[in-house]
């Protein structure tokens, strides 16, 4: 499977972190923030990964992350000019995709829960798209979506005020290859930006998302701001040094996805 990894965008809920340095390339405790969607990918099962960053962070990507060799999947790299919204990802990956379904991730997103990775694996290939809710305290700040009692989607709303639900949308995505026409048709959203939550509720509307609720015991941040970027070193820092282990480390993924296949 593919797997993009938005890595864009202004960052300005960090300024001054990142005023000079893009937020993808923050310590997030003692990896770079990237390193925590790559293994998402990783152990998801994606072989070809493309890494979408602006034009003036792309070398330091490229000096990171190479061409993924010493991981043993394939890296390749490409620009977003301006930060237009998160559905312009699908367009600028249009080749790299070659009319294929893949996973989308965002690069400030951290996911880590006991078999998310089995979880992940079993949506390759997936029909229309796959999305997850995560119950949140306050959902403001997210993409939100409202499920029936049966567990189908009713509604999505981008960062309501007043939210139907307590279901925030992760991001992270399986599309198949419809992704691309249904973005090229997006207008901009009151905010301005071409929103992937439109692109998703034109898949509600033609009966073709599934969403999968995380279980509790998954733990997902956005370390978009101050707290949830210290949230999240805290997190990593706690079960690394109780557990003894890495969390978020492509190597230790990818070793990990070797020994269970
Ligand atoms: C974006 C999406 C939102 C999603 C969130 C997850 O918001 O627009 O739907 O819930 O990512 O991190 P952003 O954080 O880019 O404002």
């Amino acid at each position: 499977m593919k797997g993009v990894i938005l890595a864009g965008g202004s960052g300005t809920r960090l300024h001054p972190l990142t005023k000079v340095i893009s937020k993808q390339l923050l310590p997030v405790y003692d990896k770079p923030m990237i390193y925590y969607p790559l293994t998402t990918l990783i152990l998801a099962g994606v072989q070809e990964v493309l890494v979408i960053t602006r034009p003036e962070d792309a070398q330091s990507f490229k000096a990171l992350l190479g061409d993924g060799s010493d991981l043993g999947i394939a890296i390749s790299y490409a620009e977003q000019e301006k930060p237009v919204g998160l559905a312009q990802a699908p367009l600028i990956a249009e080749s790299f995709l070659n009319g294929e379904g893949f996973c989308l991730i965002l690069g400030d997103n951290f996911l880590y829960g006991s078999g998310l990775g089995r979880k992940l694996q079993n949506l390759d290939a997936v029909q229309g798209a796959t999305i997850f809710a995560y119950r949140v305290s306050d959902p403001t700040a997210y993409g939100v979506i409202e499920l029936d009692s049966v567990g189908r989607p009713v509604s999505i709303e981008e960062k309501p005020k007043v939210p139907k639900s307590d279901l925030a949308i992760p991001g992270l995505y399986f599309f198949d290859k419809d992704i691309v026409e249904i973005c090229r048709n997006l207008k901009p959203s009151p905010r301005g930006e071409l929103e992937i939550t439109d692109a998703i509720k034109e898949y509600m509307a033609q009966g073709k998302l599934s969403v999968e609720v995380l279980p509790l015991g998954t733990a997902w941040l956005d370390m978009g701001s101050f707290e949830s970027l210290l949230e999240a070193g805290e997190f990593v820092h706690i079960v690394q040094s109780r557990q003894g282990i890495l969390i978020g480390d492509p190597i230790t993924a990818m070793r990990a996805r070797n020994k269970s296949s």
